[in-house]
């Protein structure tokens, strides 16, 4: 069932929308998905979907996963694309994003196994910006991302855009490519590698021009930790230290799902 937003603000260009709690966020985040699943469908045969992976993104897969299941949700027209995954890794390591995606989607719907991609941990790192650019070149092909399931990191990265020194012109236009995790990313990782020296200090990460070239920009941010970052991405400035503040740069396809908690630090806005 459709819960409507308790709040919708308007900041930095972007819409905004607070839900009641973290579990109509992702319930609305769901349907955007399926709507550009049913619109990209009906204009020229397919959609192409950007996915996220996290602790985030979990319940909108669950709601994506039961739709299917009433047979109200098809994939069978649906390519889609991974944001990151860590490197090296291998694909039936269970922290790996593979392993996560084929456990909270890939294996519950129809979803062609050749049109579901997820950058590749086990290419070789003198591959890694070959592989980075092919993978580009393959959402280019598919004429692009119709919509981008994306989460923001407590430091304000998307995807593993991490924050960096750049200018907002250069962050803006960095491609897909192998980074090296910020501290922030790899203490939150710890719990999934099972400790802080396990996690792996790389990934290859869907870049910044390439997230903000999707046709439709979702951010999905839910719980306390992350109204610092939310805060801040929100009132701007434009900075490379806070990737998610260069959403504004694609201002009119983006919307912000958040639950109360996520827009704390919203208030007086
Ligand atoms: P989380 O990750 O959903 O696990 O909080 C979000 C992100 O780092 O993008």
């Amino acid at each position: 069932m459709k819960t409507p937003p308790s709040r919708t603000l308007f900041l930095s260009g972007m819409d905004v929308k607070v839900y009641p709690d973290s579990e109509s966020a992702a319930a609305a985040a769901a349907l955007l998905i399926e709507q550009a699943i049913v619109d990209a469908g009906g204009k020229r045969g397919k959609a192409v979907l950007g996915l996220a992976t996290g602790t985030t993104p979990k319940r909108v897969y669950a709601h994506l996963v039961d739709r299917h299941r009433a047979g109200a949700l098809s994939f069978r027209d649906v390519s889609t694309y991974n944001l990151d995954e860590y490197h090296p890794i291998a694909p039936n390591d269970p922290p790996s994003y593979h392993y996560y995606m084929h456990e909270h989607l890939f294996k519950h719907v129809d979803l062609a196994p050749d049109r579901a991609h997820v950058l590749d941990g086990t290419i070789p790192e003198a591959f890694a910006a070959d592989h980075a650019a092919l993978f580009e070149r393959f959402i280019e092909a598919d004429s692009g991302l119709d919509a981008q399931l994306l989460g923001i990191g407590r430091n304000g990265h998307i995807g593993f855009n991490e924050p960096c020194d750049l200018s907002p012109r250069e962050a803006v236009a960095l491609k897909t490519r192998l980074v090296e995790l910020h501290p922030t990313t790899k203490a939150d990782a710890a719990a999934e590698f099972g400790s802080l020296d396990r996690v792996i200090p790389k990934a290859l990460t869907l870049g910044i021009a390439t997230i903000l070239s999707a046709r439709l920009i979702i951010m999905l941010a839910t719980g306390g930790h992350k109204a610092e970052a939310v805060a801040a991405a929100l009132r701007g400035p434009m900075t490379a230290q806070l990737p998610a503040s260069l959403l504004a740069h694609a201002a009119a396809r983006v919307i912000w799902l958040l639950d109360p908690a996520a827009a704390r630090g919203l208030d007086g806005a």
